[in-house]
């Protein structure tokens, strides 16, 4: 557990960046720092590894004041990634992967052979490996970035931003990959983003910030949806919470069938719409056989339908019946096949249910 009691760091000029903070990031758990620009998310980051010194208070990693310990030696047992990873750019992407290990006196193959165990762990082909850093996507050097910070297998993991400089798409991607490798490592991780959205999705607990370097509220993404503690927290999880919350709501729905049909194949005329599934049996979008006069092609599809998944988040499946020019939802199991359909009320239906069962549960 990494403890902050009374910390404040004021820099030489006299700025304030960190006000008498508490809290405690416990093992194994995502801690999230969120907050506006300028309200010392990265100088408490930077003070875990001690990159900065507090100028008040202490800062305990299992009880033991990070002061009392050797600098190096305490860096050694935190991974540090920052926003565009922050590779040597004259190491390959296996040289930047095993500089850590190295100068940790690891053999030089065993820790070849861990990176590149490692990069096929966040999703890096293993042909990149004698790549520079300015031949990869700005994705792919995020990888890199948290393979590095993983390659000493440090039990605490700071991450600075690590996924705001790449595209939403592949943020995505990078944020369900760094979800399923958290759930086999456990690291202790504390996280820097100024996006509440991902905030709420990677975080255990959550610990949002004011301008001045002061936390706000520190509570788990469901409870800072539900209950902000003041004005500041409600704006900054913004409007649209009441919906985001329903990412943490799961409840059934009932699916119904739904005619559907493939590409180069002619639609059922007997129904209005017709969902089009590509050869894997994923939803493509969906046609109006009434407007078409011969087998279904890829440019007549009404794309741009979200899917939600059968077993996933209210959120999904509402979003799912929302983005539909059928006014249904189109719902796959986890391999993304398509299962059915859901109506909108049938999904509101579901969410009444949900907040009747936890009114009753408390
Ligand atoms: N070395 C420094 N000397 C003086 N002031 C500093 C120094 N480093 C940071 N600050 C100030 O401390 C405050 C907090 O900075 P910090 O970098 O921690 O913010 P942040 O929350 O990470 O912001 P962002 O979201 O923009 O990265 C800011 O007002 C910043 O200008
Ligand atoms: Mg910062």
């Amino acid at each position: 557990m990494i403890t902050f009691e009374s910390v404040t760091k004021r820099f030489p000029d006299g700025t304030v960046a960190v006000d008498d903070l508490s809290l405690e990031a416990p093992m194994g758990r995502i801690t999230v720092f969120v907050g506006p620009s300028g309200c010392g998310k990265t100088t408490t980051l930077r003070m875990i590894n001690r990159m900065i010194e507090p100028s008040s208070g202490r800062i305990l990693i299992d009880g033991d004041d990070i002061a009392a310990l050797d600098a190096a030696r305490l860096r050694r047992g935190i991974g540090y990634v920052i926003q565009n990873a922050g590779l040597f750019p004259h190491r390959t992407v296996l040289d930047n992967v095993t500089t850590v290990p190295r100068l940790l006196g690891e053999d030089r193959k065993a820790a070849r052979s861990r990176a590149v165990d490692l990069m096929e762990r966040v999703g890096l082909d293993s042909s990149l490996a004698d790549r520079y850093p300015n031949q990869l996507s700005g994705g792919q050097q995020q990888r890199v970035g948290v393979a590095r910070a993983l390659a000493a297998d440090p039990p605490i993991m700071l991450m600075d931003e690590p996924f705001s400089a790449v595209d939403p798409i592949v943020r995505e991607q990078l944020q369900e990959e760094f979800l399923r490798l958290q759930d086999e490592l456990d690291k202790t991780i504390v996280f820097v983003t100024h996006d509440i959205d991902e905030a709420v999705k990677l975080g255990d607990q959550v610990a949002v910030f004011a301008v001045g370097g002061t936390l706000a509220q520190l509570d788990t993404p469901r409870r800072l949806l539900d209950n902000p503690n003041d004005d500041f927290v409600a704006d900054f999880v913004g409007r649209d919470r009441g919906f985001r919350a329903l990412g943490f709501e799961s409840s059934r729905v009932p699916i119904e069938a739904a005619p559907t049909v493939r590409l180069d194949e002619r639609a059922p005329a007997d129904a209005p719409w017709v969902v089009v599934l590509d050869a894997d049996d994923r939803p493509l979008g969906w046609v109006e056989p009434h407007r078409l006069d011969g087998p279904v092609t890829s440019p007549v599809v009404h794309r741009g339908s979200t899917v939600g998944r059968a077993d996933g988040p209210l959120r999904g499946l509402l979003d799912a019946a929302l983005s539909s020019p059928a006014g249904l939802g189109l719902v796959a199991d986890d391999e993304g096949r398509f299962l059915g359909t859901v109506r909108p009320e049938a999904v509101l239906a579901a969410i009444e249910g949900a907040r009747l069962r936890r009114e009753a549960a408390s």
